[in-house]
Order: C-alpha cells, then structure tokens, then sequence
C-alpha cells in the first residue's frame, strides 16, 4: 500500500486480499502440523514412560515372588534350584530370561534365552550408581532392544547378589507405534476439520463483503450504512476506482447508434439525459408560405442532435425561432425530430432584454472572443454578466424540472452556460453532471481579464466531469484554477478537489455521427458535381473550392479569401478554370463585430471578382444564407477541395463533415493547424491560415493532387472519422459518467455521515465558503 492507504502502483487492493487469504491459509495449516507433530510427540513419550513404569513393576513382582525361594539355596551356594525359579518366571511370555549374579559381578546362573552380551559385571557397575537398590533400564541385545531390571536379593541378614530381569519391548513398541498412528490420525482428521471450518467461514464473510460491495457499485441507497467498510475506506474507494477504470475501457470497434444505446443501458441503466444547450435542435420560423422547420448551423447540434436520438431525455433550450411557441405545448415541449418523436426539447423563452444581455452580450461579446485566439478583444459589461447570471437560473431550474430523478444525469453544453453545473448542484445534490466546453479554453492570463473569472471557475467546478476537446485546453483550466481559485489540483488524476467534491477534467475530442444520416437519398458524386456547377452557373469542368461556416471572426473566412485571391494571383493557369464557393450562414448578427465582418468579407470577395473575373466568370460566389444540412453536404460531393481556415477552433466538424460526405474517397481537405480537427486529421493538407503564402501553395497543391494521392489520404481520415465517432464520444463520457456515479454513491456510503452528503456536503461546503466560513 501507499501513502494512505492508496494501494503502490502495480499492485491491486484485490489481490492484496487475495495474497492475504493464501497467506492465512498457509499460516492456519503450518501452524495444526506443528500442532500435531507436537501433540503425537507428548502422547509418544508418556506412553513410553507408561511402559518403562509397567515393565520395571512386573520385573519387580517376579523378583519378589522368587526371593524367598531362592535366598536360601543361593546363600547356601546350591544353584541348581534357583535357576530352576528363574526358569520358571521365565515362562511369561513377557520375561526372554533372567539371571542370578553376585554382588561382585560373577554370573551365578542363568536361563537358556538369557542374553549373554548382557554382562553382570556390568549391571554391577549400574547397580551401584542407584547405591545398590535397584535398576531398570533399556539395553541393545542382538534381535533389538529389551528391558532389563537388576533387583539386589537379600534380607536382613544381607545381599547374596542380584536377579536380572530381561523383558521383550516389542509388545511397548508396538504400542507407542499404534498410539502414535492413532494419535497422528485423528490430529490430521481435526487438523483438516479445522481448516475447512475456517475457510467455510472466511468464504462466508467474504461473500458477504463482496455482496456489499457488488451492491455498493450498484448504487443500492435502501439499506444501513455498511460499518464494516469504514476501517477499509480508503482502501476500498480505491478498489473501487481501479474496477471502475477497468471496467470503463471504451472499447475500439465500430460505435454506432445501437451501441451507444446500449452503453446507456448497461452503464446508466437507461437513465433518461437532460442536456442543457442554448441552440435548439429544431427550429420553427414562420415564413410567407407557413411554418419552416430549420436546422441550424452549429457544430454542437452537429454533434448532440444523434446522441439524443439514439438516448431519447429532454434537450433544454432557448427557444428562438419565431414559430416556436405555436409549436409547443404549454410547458414550452415538444417532441423531436419530427417523424422520429424520440426525445424531448424544452424550450426556454427568453425576453429580448434577456437575450441581448446573455446570449449577445456575456456569451458571445465577452466569452467567446475571450476564448478564442482571434484578436478581438472582449467587452464585458455588468449587465449582461447579470443577465448571464439570470438565464443560468433558470436554465439550471428548467433542467432539475426536467429530471426525473433526484440524481439525473445532466449534460451541459458550452460557454452560455458556465453557472449552471453549480446551481443545478446545489438543488440536485446527488445530480451526475458532464458539462462539455466545445469551444477552447484561453491560458490562465487570457482568462484572467474576465471580471467575474473565478464565479466562473467555481460554476464549472459544479460538474463531476469538465470535458475539453484538446489537452491543452484542459491543462489552461487547471491551470487557471490553479492561479485563480482555492482548490487542490490532483495532477495525477486530472481532477479539482473542492472540499468533498471532486471534477475530472478530461478531454473528448468531439465528431459527428457515422454514418452521416444526411448522405441518405443524396445523388453519387458525379451527378452533385453537374448539378451544383449548373446550379451556380459554371461550366461542367469548373475547379471548385469549398468553404462552409458561420459567418464568424474566428473562422477565418477573410484569410481564406486572401490566400484565393493568391492562388490567382501566383497561378494564372487557374483564372476562367477555379471558383470558390464560401457557404457563409449569417451568425449573431445584432453583433456590431459580426456586422463589420460581413461588410469585409463582401468587399473581399467583390475586391477578387472585380480584379479576376469578367462578364462570365466570378472566382469567388459568396451564398451568404442558411443552407440546411442536404443542401451542405451536396456541396461537399461537387467539391474539389474544401478549405477550412479557423484562426482557433475547438474543433471544427465542418473538416468531419467534408470526409464524410466523400464516399468517392475523392476530394482534398485543406485545414488549419489551429483546429482540434487537425490534431486527428493528419493526412489533411495542414497550413497557418494567417500565412496566406503557404495556403495559396496549398490550394495549388489540393487542385494538383492525383486521384490516387486524394484516395489515399480520404481513405485514411474516413477510417478515423468513422472509427471515432460522435457515438464513441458520448460512449466514453457516458462510460466515465457511470464510474463517477458508482463511486460518488460508494463515497457517500461509505463516509461518515456528517461529511457524506458528497456533492450535497459540497454544496454546503460552497455555501460556508462564500460567507466567509
Ligand atoms: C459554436 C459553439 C456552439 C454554437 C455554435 C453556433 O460551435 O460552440 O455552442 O451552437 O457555435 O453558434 P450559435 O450562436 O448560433 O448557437
């Protein structure tokens, strides 16, 4: 074990067990054979000692019951009758022979079985040892060992000598061997007996323990706090942490919709999601000829909208189009998609001081350029940061509503929403919360600028996991923790500890489905290319450059055009011949910023056509309206090469997309290195959009590339798009979210009461510690 308990690294809490089980084990049957070695030794020698005593008295009767007989005649030196009574008390079957000597260790008579290497001159010897009284002892005759007892015969008038008595010892031999057997026997049997009692126990208590524990991890909440854990506490919360992190392996392989579900199934028990995201899935815009249902631009619905297909729960968010209230109940819900009705979307109204202030301003004047490295400087203003606060009130309070549970498992998206972890914590104590930041995370000075900085921080703090698409990205939040806010930094396990609450900070690069449900029913490649060059009035063989965003700063659309404008500039053979089309869905336009970017973009792109084009040809066609998803991914099949240019980006599934359409395996992606694509789309053409040398040679290179070259590099970022899809994304947050969820449970069972609330106990915590506690 480490240092509190925290088992080294290498070993397990399981097989420490294990090990001490065997070594018990072990020590148990050592310790019964020493016993029973011991104990057939003690009963061995008392019963020897039995027969030395039984032997030396039975020698002792027979030399009594012949003294008389013999003291006279021996006296009177007529032998002939005493070796006739010591052949008499020969006769037992015990006595092999006796002996008649005289004090001075003369051999007077003896019998015939008498043993003659038993010398009386020696027993003499002995006899006057014990001052001439009596003597027994075990001697070694050839045939084995006998008893031999030399008995002084005399009266008062005096000694004349000593009877020897030699008995047979087989029969005590035999004896002690039975004993011994019997003894060694009936050792083993409770020797035996003994161990499979105590293993029936240890088995028992081991099965109860593990029951516990099983139970445990199943988050049983309905019975007594197990005591019996409390000495092992850490211990087991360790354990419980390595079974957790085995057992969450998302495994490779293809996901899929059906998979994902499964994962629901069997990690979270079908718990129903609510995901709190500003941006709809599905909105209603009322238009001239009735109502449109839109699918809006956004990378997070990109990404969210088949996860919650294939989960089914309830989608909190703002409700914007202007056809949304007639289209939901009284509660503001609906069901979606339409068609599919599989989950639910609660719609949120907002008034138009509440968007302005939250969405306009706090989130979108103030986090995003903070967040992203695209030189427009931030505007933080005290209203909107009130508004922000708002909204994240009531998004926090429309979530728990949506639960149905006092421990649900609440998803919350992005920057709009960084207060909301913590409030819905406070209410929903047990509440298991993934907040996902789709957007990157500045360093720890960059986001040191903001006023409200560390409300922010201690906001998110209120998830159980904080994913990021980059390690980067998590590494300036820890950071900026770290610089900004009291809390511990457990490097080791990239998590925050705030009190009794813990948040894992993670990355998840996000992606899109697989398949892409919009490839379904769109023409093969060749028909795309024809219809959309006729669409957009060019010839057949036109080259054609693709860019799809929403008209955003941080996207990089004016350095695309730029390095446009030098390709035609470098490479005149590409003038007549090359079109970029740049798909530009209209974004936040209340935004002066975003209102500003638009007038450049147009001058650009009127400044390449003025300078490049003709009567009949225009190099840059600006589609500056909504397309919806169809309409998107027709573009990417007509396309040669598709340029994605952000200056910094989370992620970019525009690049992910733009694969996914190729099932041609045809077609060039051009990237920027400053996208989380580009750290996992390695055989894109990679370039610093801010370098517009490099990325009008790129351009260049993506028109010239070989089919073959196309091919293999397509072939190899499907392979990977497929393989790590948005499924697999949600797969493995989900996969964490059940580890945390079982030991969030363990740990509040398992620690005393007064600090088990764990989130609950956090919350409490978060309170003191803002009034000053
Ligand atoms: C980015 C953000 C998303 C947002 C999207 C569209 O991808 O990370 O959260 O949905 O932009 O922005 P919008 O303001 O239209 O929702």
């Amino acid at each position: 074990m480490g240092v509190g308990g925290v088992p080294a690294p290498g070993g397990s809490p399981l097989k420490a067990l294990i090990r001490m089980r065997l070594r018990f084990l072990l020590a148990l049957l050592t310790g019964l054979a020493l016993l029973t070695w011991g104990a057939s030794l003690a009963v061995t020698s008392t019963a020897r000692a039995w027969s030395d005593r039984e032997l030396a008295l039975r020698a002792q009767l027979a030399a009594d019951s012949t003294r008389r007989a013999i003291l006279a005649s021996w006296r009177a030196g007529d032998h002939a009758p005493v070796r006739d009574v010591l052949a008499d008390m020969s006769r037992d079957e015990r006595i092999m022979g006796a002996a008649a000597c005289a004090a001075d260790g003369r051999r007077v008579v003896s019998t015939a079985e008498y043993p003659v290497s038993l010398a009386c001159a020696g027993l003499a010897r002995r006899l006057e040892t014990t001052a001439g009284h009596r003597w027994h002892g075990v001697e070694t005759v050839p045939g084995g060992n006998v008893h031999v007892s030399a008995l002084p015969v005399g009266d008062e008038e005096g000694t004349v000598g000593f009877v020897v008595v030699v008995q047979d010892m087989t029969f005590a031999e035999r004896r002690e061997a039975w004993i011994g057997r019997v003894l060694l026997f009936a050792f083993a049997i409770l020797s035996a007996a003994a161990a499979l009692v105590t293993m029936l126990a240890q088995r028992l208590s081991w099965r109860g323990w593990t029951a516990e524990l099983r139970r445990l991890l199943d988050g049983a909440r309905d019975r007594e706090e197990p005591t019996e854990f409390q000495p092992l506490m850490q211990d087991v919360r360790a354990l419980v942490d390595r079974l957790g992190d085995a057992q969450a392996e998302v495994p490779s392989g293809s996901w899929s919709a059906a998979r994902l579900r499964n994962v629901l199934h069997r990690h979270l028990r079908d718990e129903r999601l609510v995901v709190v995201a500003n941006r709809e899935p599905y909105i209603h815009e009322r238009t001239e000829s009735g109502i449109r249902l839109v699918h809006p631009a956004s990378g997070l619905v990109t990404a969210l909208e088949p996860v919650m297909r294939a989960c089914s729960g309830v989608w909190v968010a703002h409700g914007s189009g202007s056809a949304d209230r007639i289209t939901a109940d009284a509660h503001g819900e609906i069901r979606v998609p339409p068609g599919e009705e599989s989950y639910v979307l609660h719609r949120v109204w907002l008034t138009r001081e509440e968007e302005k202030g939250y969405y306009y301003g706090f989130a979108n004047e103030g986090l995003w350029p903070l967040c992203h490295i695209a030189y427009t400087r931030p505007a933080f203003r005290h209203a909107d940061w009130e508004q922000y606060r708002k909204v994240n009130q009531r998004f926090a309070e429309a979530a728990c509503e949506a639960a149905d549970s006092e421990d649900p498992v609440v998803l919350v998206q992005d920057y709009h929403f960084a207060l909301v972890p913590r409030l819905v914590r406070e209410r929903l104590p047990r509440a298991t919360i993934l907040s996902f930041w789709h957007i990157p995370w500045p360093n720890a000075e960059q986001f040191g600028v903001c006023p409200w900085r560390d409300e922010l921080l201690d906001g998110m703090l209120g998830s159980s996991i904080l994913g990021f698409q980059t390690q980067r990205h998590c590494q300036n939040f820890i950071d900026g923790v770290d610089r900004y806010l009291e809390a511990r930094i457990d490097r080791e396990n990239a998590a925050v500890v705030q009190g009794p609450g813990t948040t894992l900070v993670r990355p998840y690069p996000i992606s899109i489905e697989w398949p892409a449900r919009w490839m379904d029913g769109l023409p093969p490649v060749d028909e795309c290319r024809r219809a959309v060059r006729a669409e957009l009035g060019l010839d057949p063989g036109t080259l054609l450059g693709l860019g799809v965003d929403r008209l955003d700063y941080t996207k990089g659309i004016e350095e695309r055009l730029l390095a446009v404008e030098r390709l035609l500039e470098r490479y005149p053979r590409y003038r007549e011949r090359f079109v970029f089309v740049q798909i530009a869905a209209p974004s936040r336009t209340e935004i002066e910023r975003y209102r500003q970017l638009s007038e450049r973009v147009h001058g650009i792109a009127e400044r390449i056509n003025s300078r490049f084009g003709g009567p009949r040809y225009r190099p840059v066609i600006l589609l500056p309206t909504h397309h919806e998803p169809p309409s998107v991914f027709r573009h990417y099949r007509a396309a040669d090469f598709c340029y994605v240019s952000s200056l910094d980006d989370g992620m970019n599934l525009v690049a992910k997309e733009f694969v996914a359409a190729r099932d041609d395996e045809a077609g060039v992606l051009v990237l920027s290195h400053f996208t989380g694509a580009a750290r996992e789309l390695a055989q894109a053409l990679v370039v610093n959009p801010y370098d517009i040398e490099q990325a009008s040679a790129a351009l260049a290179t993506a028109l010239e590339m070989p089919p073959r070259e196309q091919r293999e590099r397509m072939r190899a970022m499907r392979a990977l798009v497929s393989e790590f899809n948005v499924y697999r994304w949600a797969g493995r947050i989900l996969v964490d979210a059940a580890r945390v969820r079982g030991r969030e449970r363990l740990n509040g069972r398992l620690m005393p009461r007064a600090a088990a609330a764990g989130n609950g106990g956090r919350a409490a915590w978060a309170a003191a510690s803002r009034r000053g506690a």
